[in-house]
């Protein structure tokens, strides 16, 4: 069982809301608001970890450990959702998100292979952590920059705790976990498609289509590609450390190098010929 560890680290590296956000040291005139606009957006995305772990649980309902693992993140995801919240309740009170406008991003997920959907959220918290490194830079008010600082490296240890279920995964499922996770893989360093690759920012639901992604349910939908290309500029350069270090650590999940996404394109290719055979 993974649980019982992985509860204990994020415990050590667990921060307090109250205690260790310095609040009193809030700088009115370095605040903006077109930035706290960006604030809001980001804690209704926060809060659709609802409808995700509503998915999890349900699509893992023959694995107990992560399931156990789930009820973790899922505090830690809400209180992103909450910090960012209590920013803007002090801050920006006329932009804290309402009850609705938090309900809003919760809809059923279609059922999806348990692998593929680990694989997916272990890039999107490596993504995230990228994105949120270069919010704490962009932001000019103090208090927010700890902020995006402390979700950031959250983000970056739920990242490592996925991988510890993909090495799981690797172990008891072999070639099909593999099959799953360099597939995934492929999709989320692929750089063609034009738009930001992140679990929050694909279909999920046949029956909401064209609203069933989270983005598409927020107050605004367009937000993110202008948050990421205009604001925070999470631009080429950013992208290819992101793909790099999914590539990496994806290497040390299959006991592979991958160099570049075309190796990985290669070994899935592979893969799907020894599978075939
Ligand atoms: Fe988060
Ligand atoms: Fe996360």
């Amino acid at each position: 069982m993974l649980y019982p560890e992985l509860y204990r680290q994020l415990e050590e590296a667990r921060w307090n809301l109250e205690k260790d956000v310095p609040w009193d040291t809030f700088e009115a005139a370095r605040s903006t608001e077109e930035q706290a606009r960006t604030i809001k957006m980001n804690a209704i995305t926060e809060w659709s970890a609802l409808p995700a772990t509503e998915m999890f649980l349900r699509d893992n309902q023959n694995d107990s450990d992560f399931s156990a693992f789930i009820s973790v993140w899922f505090y830690e995801e809400q209180k992103h959702a909450l910090v960012l919240m209590e920013y803007l309740r002090r801050f920006w009170p006329a932009l804290t998100p309402t009850e609705e406008e938090l309900h809003a991003v919760r809809f059923t997920f279609d059922p999806a292979p348990a692998n593929e959907t680990l694989m997916l959220h272990f890039c999107g918290e490596i993504r995230l952590t990228g994105w949120y490194r270069r919010a704490a830079q962009w932001h000019t008010e103090p208090v927010i920059r700890t902020i995006y600082g402390f979700l950031a490296s959250d983000e970056a240890r739920h990242g490592s705790c996925y991988m510890r279920f993909m090495k799981r995964a690797i172990e008891r499922d072999g070639d099909t976990a593999r099959l799953a996770f360099s597939r995934i893989g492929v999709l989320m360093t692929s750089r063609k498609t034009g738009r930001a690759m992140h679990p929050t920012n694909l279909h999920v639901s046949q029956s909401h289509y064209p609203r069933d992604t989270v983005q598409s349910r927020l107050p605004d939908p367009e937000w993110m590609e202008c948050w990421l290309d205009e604001q925070i500029h999470f631009n080429e350069e950013e992208e290819r450390r992101v793909a790099e270090g999914i590539l990496r650590k994806l290497g040390g999940v299959l006991d592979q190098q991958f160099e570049s996404a075309h190796d990985l394109r290669r070994y899935r290719r592979e893969l799907e010929g020894q599978i075939r055979t």
